[in-house]
């Protein structure tokens, strides 16, 4: 690894993290303010929301509803600190090798960094390539939305279709849905699953003359992404009875110029990144040309604009002060310290509705990891499930739980102050529903108020004494509170990069390796082989499934029998 810390010498002199001091310290610590209630820390300080509460550029963070004291954000930032976070930073500013697993910077911050300064990777400014990609972006996305890019048969290009999976279809499709009110170009589409419904369904009323597919895969080798650029070939050269239209139709996206060529799409309309521009960080990069598209390369350049604004803050804000590395810390807290599995994310904005998916990517494909940095068997948690769905949504289906379940589940309530759609009092009721949630999470509601409540109604005693435990609420479930003044692309951009940093934060603290995926390639190679039988039984052949366990094999057998004979 590429900056010793405190705490890495001490591991690796052979203390287990959890035995070091900082880790020690928080467990004692948690002992001791575990039986505090939010209510009586709200009580105690009429402060409190002010001094634990944030601001950068019209965003607001506030962590007053966590089960914290000033106690214990002193001792998450001095694990912050031992864990060597200030270094990790600076050694992602560096473009070191901190993707040490795949031997690859990491510098998704140096595509959205702007200006002259240079940044280097193994001695070669980069910077000059992003402004030279960055430049082509806007000179095509400015040709197609003023439809003077025009497809084979001289139509405007009136629908772009991205083809692309994970991060490759994620971030782009969640920021184009939630830069919704923005969208002033051609209408964008997205295409990630290689289920057939996928493609059929987001190109079933499109005409192909006026079609662009964007064909967006770091690797150009992802399974699904290929079949269905090869099936969108197939539409189209098929409706318009020329392989040359594939020139004007198809453009890519792609750190593998090789394999883009193989697939018949030209230097010329090949948008490059690099290897250290990690799949889910790509947004940023040429993958973000569906948001081009769709709302103007200006705006684009705004969403950059609000990320480099994210940087800055996270690269120079003092720890205690400094909004990625407190949302870190707090998930720290909770996951290691209180055993929460899982966290929520609720935007109250339908246009943010993909943000829990796209989240979900970069923070479970960055710390779902179970080995340290020296490869070693974690002895302590990583990662949560993270999840969520918007509200109100969400507050009719499983808030229930949230709020008198079993799990301790922290959330993050993102809301915006000034809607893109002013309608009667649809927003004052949206964001009323948006602040009770936190304070009904945090007061909960006391035996004794139900009681009194009840007893208000008229409740005889004995139904009373039934009724109370199911009615009341304990309340004390934490959350933090992150308000946009606006839903713009500059707000957009810092609240990604926020959680990307935050992302970050918790890997170094966890001691592992937020940039490779390992763990998504098994499946991968097991699916290319029962491919490879699935083919080879529907073609006649006898196969011998017998390496498989018993409950494969017959799947992979009635899969192919009822298939035969449906
Ligand atoms: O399967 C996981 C993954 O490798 C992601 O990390 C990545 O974002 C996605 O697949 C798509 O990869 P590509 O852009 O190379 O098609």
């Amino acid at each position: 690894m590429l900056f010793d810390s405190e705490i890495d010498r001490q591991v690796r002199a052979g203390t287990a993290l959890p035995e070091t001091a900082p880790w020690r310290a928080l467990a004692a610590h948690q002992r001791e303010v575990a039986g505090l209630h939010l209510r009586e820390l709200f009580d105690r300080d009429p402060e409190r929301a002010q001094r634990f509460s944030l601001e950068l550029d019209g965003l607001l963070f506030d962590y007053s509803k966590h089960r914290v004291t000033d106690g214990t954000l002193r001792l998450l930032i001095e694990l912050a600190r031992a864990s060597g976070v200030p270094e990790a930073f600076a050694a992602m500013r560096r473009g070191d090798g901190i993707n040490w697993t795949e031997n690859r910077a990491v510098l998704h911050i140096a595509l959205r960094a702007g200006g002259d300064r240079p940044i280097t990777v193994d001695g070669t400014d980069v910077m000059p390539g992003i402004r030279a990609v960055l430049e082509r972006m806007r000179s095509f996305s400015e040709a197609v939305r003023r439809g003077e890019w025009k497809g084979f048969t001289g139509r405007p290009i009136r629908a772009v279709v991205n083809l692309g999976i994970g991060g490759s279809d994620l971030g782009p499709a969640m920021v184009c849905e939630a830069l919704g009110a923005y969208a002033d170009g051609p209408q964008v589409r997205f295409v990630s699953n290689v289920d057939a419904s996928d493609f059929v369904s987001a190109t079933c009323d499109l005409d192909p003359a006026e079609t662009l597919f964007i064909v967006a895969s770091k690797t150009f080798t992802t399974q699904e992404t290929m079949t269905n650029a090869h099936t969108a070939r197939r539409w189209l050269v098929e409706a318009l009875g020329d392989e040359r239209a594939v020139a004007r139709h198809f453009v890519a996206l792609s750190t593998n110029r090789g394999a883009v060529a193989a697939f018949g799409i030209d230097a010329s309309a090949t948008f490059e990144f690099w290897d250290w521009v990690g799949g889910r960080y790509s947004s940023w990069s040429a993958i973000g040309l569906s948001i081009a598209l769709a709302v103007g390369f200006e705006r684009f350049a705004e969403l950059l604009a609000g990320a480099r604004e994210a940087d800055r803050h996270a690269f120079e804000a003092p720890l205690a002060a400094n909004i990625p590395v407190l949302m870190g810390m707090l998930g720290v807290w909770y996951r290691n310290f209180f055993g929460a599995a899982s966290r929520a994310v609720l935007p109250y904005d339908r246009y943010l509705r993909r943000f829990p998916a796209y989240l979900q990517q970069l923070d479970m494909e960055s710390n779902g990891k179970a080995v340290d940095r020296d490869g070693r068997a974690l002895g302590y948690a990583s990662g949560p499930v993270v999840w969520g769905e918007p509200g109100t949504n969400g507050q009719h289906a499983f808030f229930q739980l949230l709020h008198q379940g079993t799990e301790l589940v922290p959330c993050d309530f993102i809301g915006v102050v000034n809607p893109a759609h002013e309608l009667g009092d649809h927003h004052r009721k949206l964001l009323a529903n948006f602040i009770a949630q936190t304070e009904a999470l945090m007061r909960g509601r006391r035996a004794d108020e139900v009681a009194a409540e009840l007893r208000a109604a008229g409740i005889d005693e004995d139904a009373l004494r039934a009724l109370v435990p199911h009615r009341a609420f304990a309340g004390n479930r934490p959350s933090s509170t992150i308000l946009l003044d606006r839903l713009t692309p500059h707000s957009l951009g810092m609240l990604m990069a926020l959680y990307e940093h935050a992302v970050f934060v918790q890997g170094v603290v966890w001691r592992i390796n937020s940039f490779d995926q390992w763990g998504v390639e098994l499946g991968k190679v097991l699916a290319g082989a029962i491919l490879g039988e699935q083919e080879r039984l529907l073609a006649g052949d006898a196969v011998d499934l017998s390496r498989h366990d018993s409950s494969t094999q017959a799947l992979i057998e009635r899969c192919v029998a009822r298939r035969a004979s449906g």
